[in-house]
């Protein structure tokens, strides 16, 4: 069988905004948008990390004859004859939505405030319950972490609203090598303050993990 042939070969023909769009096997819709230079906004997806769609800001409406359905576009992938919009009455209502959840996760943020400014949202209506928090939980640190440097030294605590970055243990360990990947993949931010807590006594180091 030739690789034209073989359907796992095949790209994926579909519409974003009206604009018809190919898609290669594996790719998702954002990663299909960004191919063709069409905006989504996202917060926790890292091109080096896998999708974990924990913010829920690069939802699309995806319409399939009378279906349609809002959803992130960092996770799902297309199909023939799908048709994604981007920027739809539906998906900027959940948008705002989600940035009103994510103003009152983390009202410090400069960079969230900035996000929800461009879609008219200044304000929330969901409980603040740090007002210096800064920190989005998207994960991203945690993945680059764990996938990418390999030595698990951030985790979360807790779940849902309660859900905290924290080190296992809660403790300065051994695990963390100091490289400040999890500072430079933050979104927000929020990470820059927490590294010395993390790493602990940089004078105890000898360049990788603590001297003896
Ligand atoms: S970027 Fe898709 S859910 Fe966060």
């Amino acid at each position: 069988m030739s690789s034209s042939e073989n359907p796992q070969n095949q790209v994926i023909s579909f519409t974003i905004d009206g604009q018809p769009v190919q898609a290669r096997p594996g790719w998702t819709i954002l990663e299909t948008a960004r191919h063709y230079r069409i905006h989504i906004p996202t917060l926790c997806f890292h091109p080096a990390l896998k999708p974990w769609g924990s913010c829920r800001l690069c939802v699309v409406e995806a319409r399939y004859g009378k279906r349609g359905k809002v959803m992130p576009s960092c996770l799902n992938p297309p199909i023939e004859e799908l048709e994604v919009f981007t920027d739809s009455e539906r998906v900027l209502n959940v948008r705002r939505w989600v940035l009103e959840m994510l103003l009152a996760g983390c009202p410090a943020s400069r960079e969230i405030k900035k996000l929800a400014a461009a879609y008219g949202v200044t304000s929330t209506r969901f409980a603040v319950t740090d007002p210096e928090e800064e920190c989005l939980r998207c994960g991203r640190c945690v993945a680059v972490c764990n996938e990418v440097v390999g030595v698990q030294a951030l985790t979360f605590g807790s779940r849902g609203v309660k859900k905290v970055l924290e080190t296992p243990y809660r403790v300065p360990n051994n695990a963390c090598i100091g490289c400040g990947c999890c500072v430079s993949v933050c979104p927000t931010g929020a990470l820059q303050k927490r590294l010395d807590t993390v790493r602990g006594d940089l004078s105890r180091r000898t360049g990788h993990g603590y001297a003896h």
